[in-house]
């Protein structure tokens, strides 16, 4: 049964290859050696469809992606060579496949093979190493072919063989943490896991992001189960443990909002003179690095506080460190009001990393930064309290309502509207409200 099966799927396997030699061609002309995901349909569905609603998949289409890369990066390249390693770069992680057939660096969208253009199923398994000491700037070794390298230990067949390094953070880490043409760390998820409680206790980023939620449930991963594939004759095993790959990240609300990732709780005190002080706490406990992670320089995580007395809301300032203005850098002379201005409600305390360029002006484009002139990001597992004083008028009495909303954007309008996309519109990752009657 067993031979039976493993000759019936090489036999499948190798129409599939022919199939190959027709397959688009890459830059320069060759046939690319890579697999489509289109080539895993029919064994790997389930894997297909989360893989196709993932942001991996859409890595080099996504329009953000294009805009900075197309629009902004690559006009620049003529009369600043240095970029053009930057470019190449960018293609590295975020179309690794061209990357790796085409030697250079593509110059239109037209010039990337539409189903091998993102962070694809081929890419992923067939990643044998990386170059540098440590993971990063998308370092990867890929040898491209029949073998797959996955999660399942002491088995071998042609098509299916144990890969360690795709079980640990270090794999994700290849394209999840980087350092620019300045020397700057940029992005830095991996070492911001790395330094965290859960690399001491072993849990991987595959141990949340490739669980059916994208986060632990009490502490634990609640994981799929099945066949990790469909052949016939013959049976894949069950399998008590199979990875989702959806890749759940801030991009996906379902992640983040209703009861997700990140909880908020208010306690109040009643103090002497009529004032009432709110500690608003933020549970990160959940995330496994820094929140906002990844790009870091464009995610935006912000605190809004609102009081209701009587019929009248108002807005209170976190007064925690003593800051009013929630744009000025402390102990620097920059803003980012200019950047960030209208997409926050003023008084809100912004959880964010600014970067700065050599002429010391905040900057979007992590390719020009070089320095990071603020970050006040919460940390991995962190829990953050922050202070709210407000005072009751004397003649106040009945319900007092404070509210506390926690808001994320992913970049800044000045970031869309930049690039002509369409505006993303703030949501809300948690929410709390808690009332006290006054006498
Ligand atoms: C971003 C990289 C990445 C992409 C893209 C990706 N995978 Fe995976 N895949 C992994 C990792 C990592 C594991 C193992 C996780 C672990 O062991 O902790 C895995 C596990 C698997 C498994 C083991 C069985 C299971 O269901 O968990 C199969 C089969 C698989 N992938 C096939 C695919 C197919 C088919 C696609 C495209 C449709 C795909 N992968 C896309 C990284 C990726
Ligand atoms: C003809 C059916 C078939 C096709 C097509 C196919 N696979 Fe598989 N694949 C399997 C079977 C069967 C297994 C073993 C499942 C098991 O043992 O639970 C497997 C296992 C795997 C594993 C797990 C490796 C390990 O040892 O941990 C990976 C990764 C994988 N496939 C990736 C891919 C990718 C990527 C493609 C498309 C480029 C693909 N497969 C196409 C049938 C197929
Ligand atoms: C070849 C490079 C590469 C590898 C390897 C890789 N990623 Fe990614 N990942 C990316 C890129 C590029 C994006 C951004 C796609 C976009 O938004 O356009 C991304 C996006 C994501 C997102 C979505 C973030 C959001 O904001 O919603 C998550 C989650 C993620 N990756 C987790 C992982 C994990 C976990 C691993 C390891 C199992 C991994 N990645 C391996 C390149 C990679
Ligand atoms: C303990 C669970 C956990 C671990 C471990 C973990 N993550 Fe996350 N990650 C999350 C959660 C939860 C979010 C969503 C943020 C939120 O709303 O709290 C997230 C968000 C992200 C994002 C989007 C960040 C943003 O702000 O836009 C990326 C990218 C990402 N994770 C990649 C990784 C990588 C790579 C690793 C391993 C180095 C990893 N994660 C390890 C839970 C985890
Ligand atoms: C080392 C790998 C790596 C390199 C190099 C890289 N990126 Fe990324 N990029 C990522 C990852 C991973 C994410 C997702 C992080 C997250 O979700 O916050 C991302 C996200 C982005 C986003 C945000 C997408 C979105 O919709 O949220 C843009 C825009 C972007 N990259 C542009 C670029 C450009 C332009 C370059 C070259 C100058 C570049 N990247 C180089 C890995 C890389």
């Amino acid at each position: 049964m067993k031979t039976f099966a493993t000759a019936f799927f090489a036999l499948f396997l190798s129409a599939c290859m022919g199939a190959q030699s027709q397959a688009p061609q890459s830059l320069q002309g060759a046939p690319a050696p890579y697999w489509s995901y289109k080539m895993c349909k029919g064994c790997h569905d389930r894997l297909v469809e989360q893989h196709a609603e993932s942001y991996h998949e859409k890595s080099f289409t996504n329009p953000a992606f294009q805009g900075q890369y197309f629009r902004e990066l690559l006009p620049r390249v003529k009369s600043e060579p240095d970029l053009a390693k930057e470019a190449r770069e960018c293609i590295a992680c975020h179309s690794p496949i061209t990357y790796m057939t085409s030697g250079t660096y593509p110059e239109r969208p037209e010039q990337v093979v539409p189903e091998l253009s993102g962070v694809t199923c081929d890419f992923c398994h067939t990643v044998t190493g990386y170059k540098d000491p440590t993971p990063g700037n998308g370092s990867y070794v890929s040898e491209p072919g029949e073998r797959k390298f996955g999660p399942f230990r002491h088995e071998y067949n042609w098509h299916h063989v144990y890969g360690p390094l795709q079980t640990t953070s270090e794999f994700c880490g290849i394209c999840h943490n980087a350092t620019n043409r300045h020397g700057l760390q940029i992005k830095s998820t991996y070492s911001e896991w790395r330094e965290s409680r859960f690399a001491r206790d072993g849990i991987e980023c595959q141990s949340c992001h490739m669980n059916r939620k994208g986060y632990l449930v009490v502490g634990k991963a609640m994981y799929e189960s099945g066949q990790a594939a469909h052949i016939t004759p013959g049976q894949a095993p069950y399998r008590r443990k199979l990875y989702t790959h959806r890749f759940l990240g801030a991009h996906s609300r379902t992640q983040i909002t209703a009861g997700g990732a990140i909880a908020l709780r208010i306690e109040l005190e009643e103090s002497a003179g009529n004032e009432i002080i709110a500690h608003v706490v933020v549970d990160n406990k959940k995330t496994g690095h820094k929140m906002p992670s990844g790009s870091s320089d464009l995610r935006l995580l912000w605190l809004e506080v609102n009081v209701t007395m009587g019929d009248k809301t108002v807005s209170v300032p976190a007064d925690s460190r003593g800051e009013t203005d929630p744009y000025a850098v402390a102990g620097k002379d920059i803003s980012d009001r200019e950047m960030l201005g209208g997409d926050i409600p003023e008084g809100s305390r912004i959880y964010r990393s600014v970067f700065v360029d050599g002429g010391g002006r905040p900057t979007l484009s992590s390719y020009d930064a070089v320095a990071v002139a603020f970050d006040n990001r919460l940390n991995a597992a962190e829990v953050r309290q922050e202070t709210y004083r407000f005072a009751v008028p004397h003649d106040t009495t009945g319900r007092v309502a404070v509210t506390a909303r926690l808001q994320y954007l992913p970049y800044p309008s000045s970031f869309t509207r930049r690039f002509g996309l369409t505006k993303e519109e703030p949501y809300e990752i948690a929410a709390v409200r808690k009332v006290i009657m006054l006498k």
